[in-house]
């Protein structure tokens, strides 16, 4: 497997995102980020993980990879404070701004520097194998995932059950309790002081 064809492909995926966030508003502006941080957080796992250490060795990429490496902390770090907003506020969409620009820069740098001198440093073969090893390393990710939603998946329905029991079970006890208006009122109080 070529492992810049493997990376780009990656890159143009994200790139996608990103102007289908532009376009987003509301909830599904928080829900496209979400596909923006499982594809960035991959994409830069397989690249630390395997694709940068082969490049830390020869002299002409090693400078190159030891950036990345930092590029990368600078948009996970992003990822991880835009990951834990509810709303996309102004703010929020400052930071996914500042984001896209950091990810977009990365790209640039990446395709028209890093993989242009890791093909003239790194053999041909050396280079199949790395892709071959990316596209492994990835695919077994991304079955980690997929497994480990359908575990959140079931134990969400579990939580759900269990609240719409426990709805089922209010109505009857009102239904059979036969207090007066005033009683209701103070109980209500009681209840509202518990909080
Ligand atoms: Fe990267």
């Amino acid at each position: 497997m070529d492992p810049f064809e493997l990376l780009k492909t990656d890159h143009r995926k994200v790139e996608q995102l990103f102007s289908q966030l532009e376009s987003a508003s509301g909830k599904r502006k928080l829900e496209v980020f979400k596909q923006i941080k499982t594809e960035l957080e991959l994409h830069t796992q397989i690249e630390e993980k395997i694709f940068y250490p082969a490049l830390e060795e020869p002299e002409e990429t090693h400078d190159l990879a030891l950036e990345a490496y930092e590029e990368h902390a600078v948009v996970k770090d992003l990822l991880k404070q835009l990951g834990r907003a509810r709303t996309a506020n102004d703010e929020w969409e400052a930071q996914a701004k500042v984001l896209q620009e950091n990810v977009e820069h990365h790209v640039e740098e990446e395709e028209n520097e890093l993989f242009v001198k890791a093909q003239a440093a790194i053999g041909e073969e050396e280079l199949e194998e790395l892709g071959d090893r990316m596209e492994a390393e990835k695919a077994r990710k991304q079955r980690g995932s997929s497994s480990k939603k359908s575990g959140a998946k079931k134990s969400a329905s579990k939580t759900k059950s269990a609240s719409t029991a426990a709805k089922r079970a209010r109505p009857s006890k009102k239904g059979t309790s036969k207090s007066s208006g005033s009683k209701k009122s103070r109980s209500k109080k009681s209840a509202a002081k518990k909080r």
